[in-house]
């Protein structure tokens, strides 16, 4: 059973000696005999985890790897015969409408379960998570093993002109800007962390408890590496961490060294230390939690679940994400996707990406109807998504495909324009988030999103992990006397 911190009794850090003794657990093994990895581009399948093995996390033809599960109705609610009906669904078997309502029910009696510290239950912490309430769709691993902070749970603020109420005059002005009535920020920000990275990780570090890893690594432009760090100290585990020299935020590099990663900074950018991280992980047997890893996706997807439940299971027209290593793009697809097939929603809602001009691989690919996709040399102001060529590239693109969905793009000023509307509106974000208000404003101006359509954007990390790039640092500078006269003057 995990614990209030979410670590196994014994297991906490600086217990280097268990930890090192730590082998593949049976329990684990078991519980994941019917997951599969199945290969985007050729569609091989192979078992989710091989005993003796290492951790696989491409095709042998180089392809990247997909989770297929079998979902399981939690075998308590198995009651009535009509339950019983609805026990199995293979992870491609269409749900019927009465099933939908039985998950919509479990995972809103999961959500309406306060969390009360003082008498806390293991069950208590999962169902507070914000990724393992929909565990049954994320993965079946044993409760035990999960290291949780817990996550997710983070804010829908109404902002569309409709439906912001009057007296919240400044998010309204955010709506205004993008021009829709029906707006909504979903913010990811509000992560432990500060982003939407702690939804993978979560489950990515979990796998590595149950494979017994000792060391975890990530290439990252700031956000992964973070959560990394934070999630592999929880667990006990070694981090390590490959950041594009010169090129990441303070607040994210100083979580990083504060969480106790090692951190390796790259002479070159996101996208060599994501080459030179996959070869170091095979190559000296450290587990890799990049999106590479498919697992991250799967926690990944409790974004999309959460989303639709906050909505009431009413699916939006629209969900607007920024778009980099297209890690996102994928998980979120793939949750409405599954949602979709499950009856939990009635319709799926379009995707649209959105990438920094300067760094638009995917978006160059869609504008050639996917027909080619040729890696860029990345530069752009939110370096987040400062990234040339993104790992999920085949994996996002079926999601674009699949849900009718569109891949736009932006320039640097106007991310910096959207961050301004979104900060002075009182709910800030950091660079990268602000591609979705700038992208969802140009589909308003061309007409792809429509004014009274319902839409959803992301804001992917917090305002504090950049406290340089787009604020008006000028605005800093105004130092006065302590005199009433002197405030006075600067207030005239
Ligand atoms: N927004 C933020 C704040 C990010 O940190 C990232 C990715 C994205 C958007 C793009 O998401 O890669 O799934 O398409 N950051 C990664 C990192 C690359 O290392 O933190 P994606």
């Amino acid at each position: 059973m995990i614990n209030s911190t979410g670590t196994q009794p014994g297991q906490g850090a600086g217990d280097e000696q268990k930890r090192s003794q730590a082998t593949l657990s049976s329990t684990g093994v078991e519980a994941l005999s019917s997951t599969s990895l199945r290969c985007v581009e050729c569609s091989t399948l192979y078992p989710a985890v091989e005993a003796g093995k290492a951790p696989r996390y491409r095709c042998d033809c180089g392809g990247v790897l997909d989770v297929e599960t079998v979902f399981k109705f939690p075998g308590q609610r198995a009651q009535s015969s009509q339950d019983v009906d609805a026990v199995f669904f293979g992870s491609e078997v269409d749900g019927t409408p009465a099933a939908g309502a039985a998950w919509r029910q479990l995972f809103d009696e999961r959500a309406s379960n306060p969390p009360i510290w003082a008498i806390s239950t293991d069950k208590l912490l999962l169902d507070y998570s914000g990724v393992w309430r929909y565990r049954d769709l994320i993965l079946p691993v044993p409760e035990e093993y999960v290291i949780s902070r817990p996550e997710g749970n983070t804010g829908l603020y109404p902002v569309g002109i409709e439906n912001c109420g009057a007296g919240r005059a400044g998010h309204r002005r955010i709506g205004t800007y993008a021009g829709l009535e029906r707006f909504f920020l979903k913010h990811e920000g509000e992560n432990p962390t500060g982003s939407f990275k702690d939804r993978g990780m979560t489950v990515g570090v979990t796998m590595a408890n149950i494979l017994g890893a000792k060391a975890v690594a990530c290439a990252s432009t700031g956000n992964t590496s973070a959560s990394l760090a934070s999630y592999a100290a929880q667990a006990g585990m070694r981090g390590i961490v490959f950041l594009p020299a010169g090129n990441v935020a303070g607040g994210k590099l100083a979580q990083s060294l504060a969480y106790g990663a090692q951190t390796v900074q790259i002479q070159g950018d996101f996208d060599d230390a994501m080459r030179l991280v996959e070869q170091v992980c095979n190559e000296l047997g450290i587990y890799l939690l990049n999106s590479l890893n498919p697992f991250r996706v799967e926690g990944q997807k409790s974004l999309g679940f959460e989303i639709l439940q906050q909505l009431d299971w009413q699916a939006p027209d629209w969900l607007v994400l920024p778009a980099g290593n297209l890690g996102n793009t994928s998980a979120i697809g793939k949750a409405f996707r599954q949602a979709y097939r499950l009856s939990l929603i009635s319709h799926m809602p379009r995707i649209a990406s959105i990438q920094a001009e300067g760094a638009n691989p995917f978006y160059s690919s869609y504008m050639q109807g996917f027909a080619q996709y040729k890696p860029v040399q990345a530069h752009t102001v939110a370096n987040a998504i400062n990234i040339g060529n993104p790992v999920s590239y085949a994996r996002a693109r079926r999601v674009i495909e699949e849900s009718d969905g569109v891949v736009e793009q932006v320039t640097d000023e106007e991310i910096l324009a959207a961050k301004a509307v979104i900060d002075t509106a009182g709910i800030g974000c950091e660079p990268a988030s602000a591609a979705t208000l700038a992208g969802v404003r140009k589909l308003v101006e061309r007409g792809i999103i429509k004014r009274d359509e319902r839409v959803v954007g992301v804001l992917t990390g917090n305002l504090l992990k950049d406290h340089k790039t787009g604020i008006p640092q000028e605005a800093s500078g105004v130092v006065v006397e302590p005199t009433l006269e002197a405030v006075r003057k600067v207030l005239a």
